[in-house]
């Protein structure tokens, strides 16, 4: 059961509106920070590109995974560490990891300080009941020490959950993008065998999580709350600035997910490479799809194979197109072994599901801005956890679509389920994006997709993933009715 929600704004464990949340943090963990300007690429005196290796988070495995939300000095820039909000003293987080079809509890225990406040916690991706899906104003971790266990049974609509990339993070009401700044993040990855078996495993399978962050001059995390998007000078990859990592010659699974708050890059490989996409936010594609490059919105995620065979003793370098000075510089690769590869990609990977039923329900949400307020709504409203927006029927399927009449991009991102695409502004979807559960939507654009939600009842959440206009309330919620 579902416990009874607070309205927003009147509970006494509200945390204060975002802008006065964020002006509270600046004050705890800067003072008369100075803008820093990036270094060029080649030198710099606050990291010099490609000194650091990549670093792999540590993988958690098993039935029972427990996630500890406190304090860590993580070293982040040479010198002085930078004190995170972290799950279990890293950041990332660690990386669950799991078979589907089998049953994980996540107990998320906050020993974070109390002016953090209460926590959420969301496996982005996940198909989870409404009471494990990460609600920003229920099922709450208390600080103090509070724990809530969310469980992920790992099955869809009578089969096994299909095999993601997803991730998790938190999503706390009015104050997720400064949450995830501070480091409330971590990868998860179902494994599935019904997936192909050939394609690079173990050590040949690299997940990479992209943020960008600022620091100030005592390299501590600055973030300031901006309801049109906070972006950072600094990308990290697994939390490391502009690392190296040292490949052998031959494919490897690359698994990037943009877990930025607001930066959307454009991912292109040096010496000529190109990406061989396998998967999206929900999995394996149908069959590969070659490309130059990848532009990757917030929380959106991209699975490609990449081959260094016949580049021994060369560095090939991951870059964000979108980016100029060293923040172009994503990842070096530098190619210092040869092996015999046993990997393959098959010509077909995995096809999508079938939802032929005839829609039950077609549904419209339109990204907005209020024109006064300069507030960001869905359909002329801005967030009231109180209010439903939806009601669809369970085990029904619906078409539903996304408009953008704002002056702005948005990442419209719907819980609960992967949605195939239909149309992107009346046209066929591209391959790439026949199936996912974050979409890019320009100015301008309209899409349609449709989804069928099964097995959950109750109430999940859509909204932008651009986490500063998800916090102004670019947020619904719909529930799931029998
Ligand atoms: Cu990645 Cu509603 O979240
Ligand atoms: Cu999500
Ligand atoms: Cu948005």
């Amino acid at each position: 059961m579902r416990p009874p929600r607070p309205r927003h704004g009147t509970s006494v464990l509200h945390v204060p509106a975002a802008p006065a949340a964020a002006a509270l943090l600046l004050a705890l963990v800067t003072s008369g920070a100075m803008p820093w300007s990036p270094p060029v690429e080649a030198a710099s005196p606050r990291y010099p590109s490609f000194t650091r290796p990549l670093i792999i988070p540590k993988v958690r495995s098993g039935s029972a995974v427990t996630l500890r939300a406190k304090l860590a000095d993580v070293q982040i820039l040479p010198g002085r560490k930078t004190r995170m909000w972290t799950y279990d003293g890293t950041f990332p987080g660690p990386t669950i990891r799991q078979r589907t079809g089998r049953t994980t509890t996540v107990t998320l225990v906050n020993d974070l300080p109390a002016a953090a406040g209460s926590l959420t916690l969301h496996n982005h991706g996940n198909h989870s009941a409404s009471a494990s899906d990460g609600q920003p104003d229920a099922y709450l971790a208390e600080p103090g020490g509070g724990s809530t266990a969310y469980t992920y049974t790992g099955t869809e609509d009578g089969g096994n959950e299909r095999g993601a990339f997803q991730w998790y993070h938190d999503h706390r009401m009015d104050v997720t993008g400064r949450n995830v700044w501070m480091g409330l993040a971590g990868m998860y990855i179902i494994d599935d065998p019904a997936d192909p078996q050939t394609l690079p495993k173990g050590a040949f399978d690299v997940p990479l999580m992209v943020v960008d962050r600022s620091f100030d001059a005592g390299n501590q995390l600055r973030y300031a709350f901006d309801r049109d998007g906070v972006t950072g000078d600094v990308t990290l990859v697994n939390g490391v600035p502009q690392p190296y990592l040292a490949v052998a010659d031959r494919r490897y699974r690359l698994r990037i997910l943009n877990a930025s708050n607001a930066r959307s890059y454009t991912f292109a490989l040096s010496d000529g490479m190109s990406f061989l996409q396998i998967g999206t936010d929900s999995g394996l594609l149908p069959a590969p799809v070659r490309r130059t490059r990848i532009t990757l919105a917030p929380a959106e995620r991209a699975e490609v194979v990449v081959d260094f065979a016949g580049k021994l003793g060369k560095r090939v370098v991951l870059r964000d197109l979108a980016a100029d000075g060293p923040q172009r510089s994503v990842l070096q690769f530098r190619v210092t072994r040869h092996v015999r590869d046993d990997s393959s990609v098959p010509a077909t990977l995995r096809p999508l599901p079938v939802l032929d039923d005839a829609p039950a329900a077609e549904r419209t949400f339109s990204f907005g801005q209020a024109r006064l307020t300069g507030r960001w709504t869905i359909n002329d409203r801005g967030f009231d956890p109180m209010r439903v927006d939806a009601s669809p029927r369970l085990g029904t399927t619906e078409l539903w679509t996304f408009v953008n009449d704002s002056g702005a991009p948005h990442v419209v991102h719907v819980h609960g389920t992967d949605q195939l695409l239909v149309s992107r502004d009346g046209r066929p979807p591209a391959p790439y994006e026949a199936m996912k559960e974050s979409w890019p939507l320009g100015i301008g654009e309209t899409i349609t997709v449709k989804l069928k939600l099964t097995d959950n009842l109750g109430t999940f959440m859509l909204h932008c993933h651009i986490l500063e206009h998800e916090d102004a309330a670019m947020m619904a919620q719909y529930e799931v009715v029998p």
